[in-house]
């Protein structure tokens, strides 16, 4: 059973299932159908599945034409689990969020899996790549495909092979980042690496699923917790009346030891942070506390408050407050030149301003209209950034620091701008560093 699936994939007759069309699984059907395999797509969302058949893409940095060659490639979007007995591999791309009280919600892995469950059969390979914490692909997707009288490792093949994505990094493609692999058994790993190696140039097998889990979530919490150090030095430097930036520039001149981070007005993202609470939650099981995590959670979190303050001081400056002060944000989306909105500091910030009485807009070109969110509601279109309307502003808060700004511009045209990234080196007059 494991040669012939193997067979299959190398042969380039495997059909390749992406479950979940996102900003993962999408890449990676793009991928599979390049490197001239079938693909269909599963999603609960029909509008996706519309949009790649009519090669639109819904993903700012996946251009329309690499929509259109997937679609062209024979590729078939579906929201019917039920075909899930045509395809040779299931990889399970859907979101894994947090709940109300900041615990991991697998209720898009689980539905996924029960949708596809009852049409699974011998001789297929399942992926599981969402984050997640370390143990999930034994303890919840194990049992259940167990339930379905398959023998895992002889007759199904069970993976967990984290995504790794960086969008807008033109550096990267989903080609050429190394993904790590688990299998629950050794045969299981072996037809996770040649399922991905035929997409992927690098593929670092690891001896478990478990590892592997633990691996993606690892990468992310260094980042998080890293953020957090750079951010409360950013405070610690500030009141000394330091350039943090200056100091990060120069302590990263050393060739060895010291990997720059850069401070923010706070985390944003669909992973950085969420994904390090998945193992807080975990870790809570085997009675251990994860304190890195959670002050850098901390750190973090409070950013968006410490960057109001520092607008109030610089309108108090000039004798304003921020009620009734007209302030303009500069760049919703999360991090700089992509449209992604999620968990973006930007938009906390517009809220916090707007509970102290700021009359708030906001400027961004990759989002013309401020769109809907779960948990925010700002009826705004972005704003022109003409020389007559940044002067129209008591305040312009730089949080998103796209490279399409006119930075020297905006600067001229600003009465007051707080720069939250560290844009403005040579410490302009009007320029408040926060
Ligand atoms: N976005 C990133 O940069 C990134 C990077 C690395 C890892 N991840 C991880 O990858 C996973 C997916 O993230 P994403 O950013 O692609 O999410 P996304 O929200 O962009 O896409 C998820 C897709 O899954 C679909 N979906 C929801 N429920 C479904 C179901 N029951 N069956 C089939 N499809 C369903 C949604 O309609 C959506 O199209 C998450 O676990 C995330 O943590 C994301």
């Amino acid at each position: 059973m494991k040669q012939l699936l193997i067979d299959k994939i190398n042969n380039g007759t495997a059909i390749i299932g992406i479950y979940g069309l996102g900003y993962v699984g999408l890449p990676l059907a793009i991928r599979y159908a390049d490197c001239g395999y079938k693909v269909i797509g599963f999603d609960v969302d029909q509008s996706k599945i519309d949009a790649i058949e009519s090669g639109t893409t819904y993903i700012k940095h996946i251009p329309d034409e690499s929509v259109q060659a997937l679609a062209s490639s024979g590729f078939e979007g579906t929201t019917d689990f039920s075909r899930t007995g045509e395809v040779d591999a299931i990889i399970i791309c859907v979101p894994t969020p947090l709940n109300q009280y900041r615990e991991p919600d697998l209720s898009y892995v689980i539905n996924t899996v029960e949708s596809a469950l009852p049409f699974i059969r011998k001789g297929q390979v399942l992926s599981l790549e969402s984050t997640t914490y370390p143990g999930t692909t034994e303890e919840e997707l194990l049992p259940r495909i167990e339930k379905q009288s398959l023998k895992v490792g002889e007759d199904y093949f069970l993976i967990y092979s984290p995504e790794r994505e960086d969008p807008g990094n033109e550096k990267f493609e989903t080609r050429t980042i190394p993904k790590v692999c688990g299998g629950h058994t050794a045969s299981c790993a072996e037809v996770g690496v040649a399922l991905y190696e035929v997409a992927i140039d690098t593929v670092v097998p690891v001896s478990s699923t478990k590892v592997a889990e633990f691996a993606k979530i690892l990468e992310n919490i260094h980042r998080a917790v890293n953020i957090g150090l750079v951010n409360e030095m950013k405070i610690v430097a500030d009141k000394m009346d330091v350039d943090i930036h200056e100091v990060i520039h120069a302590a990263a001149t050393k060739p060895f030891g010291f990997t720059p981070y850069y401070p923010g007005p706070g985390l944003g993202g669909h992973c950085i942070p969420i994904d390090p609470f998945y193992l807080t939650w975990k870790a809570r099981e085997y009675g251990l506390s994860t304190r890195f995590i959670e002050l850098a959670g901390e750190v973090n979190t409070n950013m968006p408050q410490w960057v109001v303050s520092k607008v109030a001081d610089a309108l108090n400056a000039h004798k304003k407050s921020i009620n009734g002060s007209k302030i303009l944000v500069l760049g919703i989306a999360y991090k700089k030149n992509v449209d992604d909105m999620r968990e973006s500091p930007s938009v906390e910030l517009m809220s916090l301003l707007q509970e102290r009485g700021a009359i708030v807009d906001y400027s961004d070109p990759y989002l013309p209209t401020f769109p809907k969110m779960r948990k925010y509601s700002f009826n705004l279109e972005s704003i022109e950034l003409t020389r007559e309307n940044i002067n129209s502003y008591d305040c312009v808060l730089l949080a998103t620091d796209h490279d399409d700004f006119d930075y020297s511009h905006l600067q001229n045209c600003s009465k007051i701008l707080v720069d939250t990234r560290g844009r403005y080196t040579n410490s302009p007059e009007n320029v408040i560093k926060a």
